[in-house]
């Protein structure tokens, strides 16, 4: 049953648009945006010509409408929801109300402002049975006059020895066992539930992930899954409140969570999956937003330092490549949204949290590689960025020209820059913002944060090109209230004569098209722009259109997953064009998810996995989609000999069918 919001209202934030879709029996699905909200407080529109009939993305930090008609697009912007403007929806206590009280006491007392959790039906590790049975491949999908197989595509060209063939997860989006082995909540175990606070207004319900797939206990199965497949890398995050519950410096540290990351890691070394780790992906411990507001203040940097000094000592020698941050533009730029924005300190608002944090964020960020070179931890460590460049929609068109570097410098320039290039934060952000929005380094600080990092990673699942803000650049420019103030551009996923950029992913998933035709350009332009001597390609992925629609029932359609196989395997051909004829440095490629998760305010819904999860059965049953075998097949064809001699025995029986 469909709702009958569907499809008609889009809810835009930055990065994504995403639409309120779908009703089951047992319930509703809200898949609003990551930030977005349905905006019942609409305060203004603006009209865009219809050429731009597929606009999404706006990049602004304020929650948007979108809706189009025959003749135009009208974006209708809403205020960010504060605390105090929805005290009954999500009552907070003020931030700095909560002690520090970091006894078991003061932990009950943190859950407490979450209530109820989901218990999971598993509640100890489970040992699978092994080796892991792969079930027979699925046949050629097209014709051979129409495409060719995965093994056939560029035969010729193979991936650079030790190249990292991954999946890729982040532990709130997989974990569950949400309150297990003295965990503290983190700010999505308690902000999702505020969401679903408001949006039984709409008679909408979203499910927070407090089981999900259930990968706290599952993970030797799902290692052994990859494993078998012959994939050699998993990108996994850490959650820093189960490290520290209470997240502060000062605080204990729970070792249930050392241990357990421990025995993760040592699973992936058994197996030949190179564990690749990310220190933060998106969820803090709610802790630290309550006693001083989390990335809005200062304060933050020191608890991230001691966090990742301590997860570096617990596993140095058995990861070789880090990843402090995931995505810092996406995350800084939720701060200042409902719900994240209940708990914002003193000074700061919804409109410069976002620059405060990628202030307070860069800081944390050349803190931990620092301590990373100072206690001689081995391996690498850079964070990953997400977007594209741009191209100019109107080639030739200046105002295009100059969206497209707006675009840039809002979107991956923003931490990129300071990093890579200059220590400094874009000219056209400095231009832009004033210093109560986006703090200025000083010297020191820019000397600080300039070269921390081994490599840039780039989750690039697709590119689009940029406009001027109809009203252009410099009038958008001027004006605060602007709703595209102040990255001033506008996304653009159809060319000039109306086609769209590439084939649509699932609605709820607005933001992202196949896009492979623009992936070699794409990382010539990372490696221009943000030079590195490697390059990892951290995150690739795509939504089968429709699949979360599908009851378990409908096991062999859901795995029939034909638009996601053809964006995998065009976009390793292009990546292995970039890397032999571009000569750009990639090396690794992880393909974004290992299984379907909680994709954030879309729940279950919006689904990523190469393995489709039965939510329903009682352990959580995995099953491999076509998009899991065409990824090894093309890979291991593409792979050096020796890794292919080092995929398991029953991968290469299958390689040969
Ligand atoms: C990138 C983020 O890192 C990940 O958490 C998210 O699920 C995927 N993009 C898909 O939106």
């Amino acid at each position: 049953m469909y709702l009958s919001l569907s499809y008609t209202t889009l809810f835009v934030c930055f990065y994504c648009a995403e639409v309120v879709y779908s009703q089951d029996a047992s319930r509703t699905i809200l898949n609003a945006s990551r930030t977005g909200l349905p905006s019942s407080d609409v305060v203004g529109s603006i009209t865009i010509p219809t050429t731009l009939t597929s606009v999404s993305n706006i990049e602004t930090s304020s929650i948007f409408s979108l809706t189009s008609s025959a003749s135009s697009i009208i974006i209708t912007a809403a205020p960010t929801s504060t605390a105090s403007s929805n005290p009954s929806i999500a009552p907070f206590p003020p931030v700095g109300s909560i002690p520090r009280d970091y006894t078991p006491a003061g932990l009950s007392r943190l859950w407490d402002l979450i209530g109820p959790v989901e218990i999971p039906p598993i509640t100890t590790t489970v040992i699978p049975q092994t080796p892991i049975a792969l079930p027979s491949p699925p046949p050629a999908l097209y014709p051979p006059f129409f495409a060719v197989t995965p093994k056939d595509i560029l035969p010729d060209l193979k991936f650079p020895k030790g190249f990292l063939f991954g999946v890729a997860s982040a532990a709130y989006q997989v974990e569950g066992a949400v309150k297990d082995e003295g965990k503290g909540p983190s700010v999505w175990d308690c902000f999702l539930r505020a969401l679903d606070k408001l949006l039984t207004r709409y008679f909408l319900t979203i499910l927070p992930a407090d089981v999900v797939d259930l990968h706290y206990y599952l993970y030797k199965e799902d290692v052994a899954r990859i494993a078998a497949l012959g994939i050699n890398s998993h990108s996994f995050s850490i959650s820093w409140a189960r490290i520290f519950p209470f997240g502060a410096a000062d605080s204990p540290v729970n070792q249930e969570g050392i241990d357990h990351y421990a025995d993760v890691i040592a699973t992936h070394l058994k197996s030949n999956v190179t564990p690749v780790v990310t220190l933060f992906h998106w969820d803090p411990p709610l802790a630290l937003s309550a006693y001083y507001g989390g990335f809005a203040s200062p304060n933050i940097v020191d608890d991230f330092i001691h966090y990742a000094k301590t997860v570096f000592t617990a596993y140095n020698g058995s990861v070789h490549t880090w990843y402090t941050f995931n995505e810092p533009q996406v995350f800084c730029s939720e701060l200042g949204s409902f719900p994240f924005n209940l708990t914002l300190p003193n000074g700061v608002n919804s409109s410069n949290a976002q620059f405060q944090c990628s202030y307070y964020l860069l800081k944390a960020h050349a803190g931990a590689v620092k301590a990373f070179r100072e206690m001689h931890i081995t391996g690498e460590i850079a964070f990953k960025s997400a977007d594209y460049v741009g191209m100019p929609w109107r080639t030739n068109n200046t105002e295009d020209v100059d969206a497209v570097e707006r675009h840039a410098a809002f979107g991956i320039g923003i931490f990129a820059d300071p990093v890579y290039t200059t220590g400094d934060w874009p000219q056209i952000l400095k231009d832009t913002l004033p210093p109560d929005y986006l703090p200025r380094f000083t010297e020191e600080e820019s000397k600080e944060i300039l070269g921390e990092s081994d490599f840039f990673a780039i989750d690039a699942y697709r590119t689009y090109w940029n406009t001027a803000p109809p009203e252009g650049i410099g009038a958008c420019v001027k004006n605060l209230s602007d709703p595209l103030w102040p990255s001033c551009n506008l996304e653009v996923m159809v060319d000039l004569n109306g086609w769209a950029s590439g084939p649509a992913s699932d609605p709820l998933t607005p933001w992202l098209q196949a896009t492979p035709q623009f992936l070699r350009t794409s990382f010539k332009e990372y490696h221009r722009r943000w030079p590195a001597p490697k390059i990892y390609f951290s995150e690739f992925g795509f939504t089968q259109p429709f699949e979360g629609l599908r009851t378990p029932a409908e096991l062999s359609q859901i795995t029939e997953d034909p638009e996601r196989t053809n964006y995998y395997m065009t976009y390793l051909g292009e990546l292995l064009l970039s890397i032999h004829e571009d000569g750009i440095p990639v090396e690794g490629a992880f393909a974004w998810a290992i299984m379907d998760n909680a994709e954030w305010n879309s729940g279950l819904s919006a689904r990523f996995g190469i393995q489709y999860v039965n939510y329903s059965s009682p352990n959580l049953e995995r099953s491999y989609k076509r998009s899991a075998f065409a990824l090894c097949k093309f890979m291991a064809f593409s792979e050096t000999l020796q890794a292919l001699k080092n995929s398991s025995r029953l991968f290469q029986q299958h390689l040969q069918n």
